[in-house]
């Protein structure tokens, strides 16, 4: 029998789009929000779902959403904020857990509580959506295509078409520019600020540059290969402006560095992106789309292999994701238990299947 997924966060822009994809699959999911009111309107509309409600600001009630066995998907962020009651109540019920951040400090808080997970028997998968599973199939492709001569790899995102933000992803973004990010470098997690260096990638589409960002291909990449000593992941969100993008981060990162400015600023921009309001329309996520690359280098800095990805809008893809993670999850069970990466949870060809079927496949 599969075992039981709850999806927290079902009332959001993207826990509404998981729930929905989570049904057309075939999953049966037990929806959780803290309102009453809307999450039982949810839970009819697709078909008579059981319900429950959950507060962050009671971690009790969220601590009582799970039990052993039980699959926890969550899209209550922004994470570093919001993401704490959920993940200690999958590490305390012994249930695996998923989520939808993007944001540099939390995931590299559940990557570092891998013993924990370990100890707790859970899979514990963050960023499981647009960000960043895309980078670690491509990544994983690379190195397959690679052999033994890789050391180091890059990956990048980009979109096609337009990029509309959801409300919930800005007020992500705005917390994530005020906390200091990472990078894997000389076989090792050293902590840096983001977009701290850029790099072009070589795409179908023509040349495309990229800021740095702390992502889960840091952590997860040397799960899977011994041999990488070195990972950089990029965003390229900003096109003609990311080098203005690099010295707004660079000025941030100063003036965070002023007694009282973090905690200013940061009251600032949670007044002014409060999260939950909505993000773009069927239609106009219809108009965009995702490329994901990634390439293997060799110790003296030649490209070995080059994989681009290529596939449906970022809010759709989370969705699909998140919703091939906890189907596997609650049916399949993961590969492995501890704080995983995509390929390390699931296998590089089950992966590869999840995504495909989600729009995300190689160009030639
Ligand atoms: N990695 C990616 O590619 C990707 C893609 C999409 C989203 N995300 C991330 O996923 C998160 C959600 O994004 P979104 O677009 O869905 O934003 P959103 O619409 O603002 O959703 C936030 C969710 O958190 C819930 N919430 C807020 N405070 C809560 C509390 N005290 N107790 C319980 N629930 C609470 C909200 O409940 P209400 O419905 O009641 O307001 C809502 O369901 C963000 O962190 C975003 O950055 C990442």
């Amino acid at each position: 029998m599969a075992a039981r997924i709850i999806l927290f966060g079902a009332t959001g822009y993207t826990g509404e789009l998981t729930a929905r994809a989570m049904v057309k699959a075939g999953s049966t999911p037990i929806l959780a929000a803290r309102s009453p009111e809307r999450v039982q309107a949810l839970a009819d509309e697709l078909g008579g779902l059981d319900t429950v409600v959950a507060d962050v600001t009671d971690p009790a009630s969220v601590r009582s959403l799970v039990d052993k066995g039980d699959v926890i998907v969550t899209t209550v962020g922004p994470f570093a904020r919001l993401g704490e009651p959920a993940f200690q109540a999958a590490l305390d019920a012994g249930a695996h857990y998923v989520d939808s951040t993007g944001e540099p400090s939390w995931i590299r808080r559940v990557f570092e509580a891998d013993a924990q997970a370990k100890n707790a028997g859970i899979a514990a998968l963050t960023a499981f959506g647009y960000d960043y599973v895309p980078g670690n199939l491509a990544a994983g492709m690379a190195l397959d295509l690679a052999g033994a001569d890789a050391v180091s790899v890059n990956v990048g995102y980009f979109f096609q078409g337009g990029f509309g933000a959801s409300g919930g992803t800005l007020a992500s973004l705005a917390g994530a520019l005020l906390t200091p990010g990472f990078e894997y470098r000389d076989g090792a997690i050293r902590t840096v600020r983001g977009a701290k260096a850029e790099h072009t990638f070589a795409t179908q589409g023509g040349p495309r540059v990229g800021l740095s960002i702390g992502s889960s291909e840091h952590f997860a990449i040397p799960q899977i290969s011994d041999a990488i000593t070195d990972v950089n992941a990029y965003l390229g969100w900003f096109g003609p402006r990311t080098a203005p993008a690099r010295y707004g981060a660079a000025a941030v990162a100063g003036i965070t560095k002023i007694p009282g400015a973090k905690a200013l600023l940061g009251a600032g921009l949670k007044k002014a992106l409060p999260g939950s309001t909505g993000g773009p329309s069927t239609a106009e996520r219809a108009k965009s789309g995702s490329v994901a690359v990634a390439e293997a280098l060799a110790a003296d800095g030649t490209q070995v292999s080059f994989v681009e990805l290529n596939g449906p809008n970022g809010y759709d893809l989370t969705a699909e994701f998140l919703a091939f993670a906890g189907r596997t999850l609650a049916t399949v069970g993961p590969a492995n238990t501890g704080s995983l990466g995509p390929v390390k949870a699931f296998g590089l060809d089950a992966l590869a299947a999840g995504c495909a079927a989600a729009g995300l496949k190689p160009v030639s």
